[in-house]
């Protein structure tokens, strides 16, 4: 069996206070229920220490949103992957269409990026999906498949087996549009053959893959009821704890 997973991508929201108010909150509402997905909340940098120590780590997990492509030195700004291991959290979102879009991350950044997060144990949550024009000439499959392969099938069998995967078309976030089902159990079902040519059936029966595009309380266990979505990384609706609480319970 494959991992459920729901995660929370704040994105740039939140100063620090807030912030930490709203993991006390996720916790408080999460409390000593059992839930059938596992819970990540992806938090900007300033919040991941504080918020890895507020969160009942036993049913709550931490993310950053990005890391540096490169390992320590002269790169003022960044934040690498073994700082934000050092803080405590587990995963790390890579590949996000923002970052792609207004940061001009390329196949090769990103392969950087995911070889630094699993050397420092973080769990990669690597995005990949089409923008509008892309699907509306039907290249999105293509486009798709290339993400996935540029950035990542140079890893080990065992090294993609760490992976978690995030199907975000770039038209459904925070747009309120969301693929239907359908349409995102297409492109799943596309991304499990596509590992499964590369890394076998095996793998690819394991690898969660998650859906991110305007999912909020009302759509969430209908595209969670597709075979082969695994969850989803979720933007604005992470950001109210009692929507995100109703999208964990979605499974
Ligand atoms: P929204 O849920 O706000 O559409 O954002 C999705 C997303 O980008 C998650 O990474």
């Amino acid at each position: 069996m494959r991992k459920k997973i729901v995660a929370g991508n704040w994105k740039m929201n939140k100063n620090y206070a807030e912030g930490i108010e709203l993991a006390k909150e996720v916790s408080n509402l999460v409390g000593n229920k059992t839930f059938h997905c596992e819970i990540i909340l992806g938090t900007p940098f300033i919040h991941l220490a504080e918020a890895v120590k507020v969160v009942n780590s036993q049913k709550i997990s931490v993310a950053a949103q990005n890391c540096a492509n490169k390992p320590s030195g002269a790169y003022t700004g960044e934040v690498s992957a073994e700082m934000i291991k050092s803080t405590g959290a587990s995963h790390v979102i890579i590949g996000h269409s923002e970052r792609r879009a207004y940061y001009a991350e390329t196949y090769q950044t990103l392969k950087e990026k995911v070889d630094l997060a699993l050397q420092n144990n973080l769990i990669p949550i690597f995005c990949i999906g089409e923008k509008l024009s892309e699907r509306e000439t039907s290249i999105h499959f293509d486009i798709v498949k290339a993400q996935i392969q540029e950035s990542l099938f140079h890893l080990s069998e065992e090294n993609f087996g760490r992976i978690v995967l995030a199907y975000e078309p770039v038209w459904a976030i925070g747009t309120g549009v969301t693929a239907t089902p359908d349409q995102a159990q297409e492109m799943h079902f596309f991304i499990r053959n596509v590992i499964s040519d590369k890394y076998g059936k095996g793998i690819a029966d394991v690898t969660t893959i998650l859906y991110g595009g305007s999912c909020n309380p009302s759509n969430a266990k209908e595209l969670f009821s597709n075979p082969d979505v695994d969850g989803g990384l979720i933007g604005g609706a992470s950001l109210k704890a009692d929507d995100f609480l109703k999208i964990v319970d979605a499974f």
